[in-house]
C-alpha cells in the first residue's frame, strides 16, 4: 500500500479486504461482494448524516494554457467559496488544462501516485477551508491510458471518489467538424455515487449528461444531487446546456450542479459557460452568463420529500411496461 497520506478509500479498503482473504480463504465470497460494491462506485465513508442545508459555490473558473496559473485560480475559488460560508465547492470540466485533445496528454497526472500535484493542491484546499470538493475534472494518466478524471474529497482533504467520464464525446460531421474524445481518451468503468458530509452525490462529465439513463440509477441509489462539470460548446450551449440540467433534474426530482469553464478568448475551445444550479421542481436556483465568476445556491434536501410527495413519480412508474437495470450493481 502506498505511503501517501491520500489514498481513495474504496481502494484501501479493497486492499484490506485482499490482505484478509489471503489468511481467511472462506471470507472470499464476502470479498467478493464487497469488490462488486466498491467497484460499482459504493463508499466506504460513513459521513455524519447530511445537514437539511447546504450553500453550493459554483467556480466558473478562466482555464488557461498556464497550468500553475489554473492551479493559482482554483484554490483562490476554493477559498473564496468556503470564505462566504459554502460546504460544498464545484469546479470545472478540465480547469487545470485546455479542452483539446492535444492538450490531455501533456497535462496528465498519475492522481493515484506520489507527484499528483493538482491532487496535492485540492486535498489541502479541501482541509484547510474545511468544505467537500467536487474538482470538476482534470486529465488522469494510469496504466498506460488517458482519463477524463473528477475527483471528490472530503472536508479533511481525504480523496474520497473518483469519476471518470463514461460517455466520450465522439462527433464527426464530414466537411464540419470531427472531435473524437476517444482517439486520446478511455472511458471510465461505471457511474460514481459518493456519500458526503453535503449529501450524497452522483456524478458525470459534460457528455454524460446526455444520458438520462445515468441519472435514473443515481436517483434510483438515493442521490440527493447530480453534479456535472462539463463544457459545452457555442453551438449545443445555448440550445442543450440548460435544457438537459433541467431534464435531469425534473425527470428524477432531484438537484441538478453544472459546472463549466468560463469563455476564454484566447482559447482554441470556446466554451459556453452558464454553469447553473437546479431545483428538484427544474427550477434555477443560481445561474450565469460566461464571465469567470462564483455562484452559490442554498440548497434545501427537504424540498425532495415535498416535491415527491406531490407528484410521487416513482411510485407510479409502470414497472409491468418497462424497467429500469442497473447492471452494476
Ligand atoms: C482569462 O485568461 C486569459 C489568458 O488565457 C486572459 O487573457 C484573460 O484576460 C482572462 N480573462 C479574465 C476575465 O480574467
Ligand atoms: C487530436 O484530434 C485531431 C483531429 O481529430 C487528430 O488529428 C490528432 O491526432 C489528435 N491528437 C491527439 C494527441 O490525439
Ligand atoms: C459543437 O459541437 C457540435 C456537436 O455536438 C457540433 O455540431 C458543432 O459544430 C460544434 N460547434 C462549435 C462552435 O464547435
Amino acid at each position: 500500500m502506498s505511503t501517501t497520506p491520500i489514498k481513495i478509500v474504496g481502494a484501501s479498503a479493497l486492499a484490506a479486504a485482499l490482505a484478509v482473504a489471503v489468511s481467511r480463504p472462506r471470507t472470499v465470497g464476502r470479498l467478493v461482494r464487497c469488490l462488486v460494491a466498491r467497484a460499482a462506485g459504493a463508499s466506504a465513508y460513513a459521513p455524519l448524516p447530511p445537514p437539511q442545508k447546504v450553500k453550493v459555490a459554483v467556480c466558473q473558473l478562466n482555464v488557461t494554457a498556464d497550468k500553475a496559473q489554473n492551479l493559482q485560480t482554483a484554490k483562490k475559488a476554493i477559498q473564496d467559496a468556503a470564505a462566504q460560508g459554502a460546504k460544498l465547492v464545484v469546479l470545472p470540466e478540465m480547469w487545470n488544462c485546455p479542452y483539446s485533445n492535444d492538450s490531455f496528454p501533456t497535462y496528465a497526472e498519475d492522481i493515484e501516485g506520489a507527484n499528483s500535484i493538482s491532487v496535492d493542491m485540492l486535498s489541502a484546499a479541501a482541509a484547510e477551508t474545511g468544505v467537500t470538493l467536487i474538482a470538476g475534472s482534470i486529465p488522469e494518466r494510469c496504466g498506460g491510458r488517458l482519463y477524463n478524471t473528477c475527483c471528490v474529497f472530503s472536508s479533511r482533504g481525504e480523496l474520497l471518489a473518483k469519476h471518470r467520464k463514461v460517455h466520450l464525446f465522439d462527433i464527426d460531421i464530414p466537411g464540419k467538424i470531427t472531435f473524437k474524445e476517444s482517439l486520446t481518451l478511455s472511458p471510465g468503468p461505471g457511474p460514481t455515487v459518493v456519500d458526503t458530509e453535503a449529501g450524497r452525490l452522483g456524478i458525470g462529465i459534460c457528455y454524460d449528461i446526455r444520458f438520462p439513463e445515468l441519472a435514473q440509477l443515481y436517483a434510483a441509489r438515493g442521490c440527493q444531487v447530480l453534479v456535472y462539470p462539463g463544457a459545452f460548446n457555442m453551438t449545443t450551449g445555448p440550445v442543450h446546456w440548460e435544457l438537459l440540467a433541467r431534464a435531469r433534474a425534473v425527470d428524477n426530482q432531484i438537484f441538478v450542479i453544472t459546472c463549466s469553464p468560463a469563455r476564454n478568448p484566447s482559447s482554441s475551445y470556446q466554451a459556453w459557460g452558464h454553469s447553473t444550479v437546479v431545483g428538484p421542481f427544474a427550477e434555477i436556483l443560481a445561474t450565469t452568463d460566461h464571465d469567470p465568476t462564483i455562484i452559490y445556491a442554498d440548497m434545501d434536501y427537504s424540498q425532495l420529500a415535498e416535491r415527491r410527495a406531490n407528484m410521487p413519480l416513482v411510485q407510479q412508474k409502470r414497472y409491468d411496461l418497462y424497467a429500469l437495470l442497473d447492471k452494476t450493481l
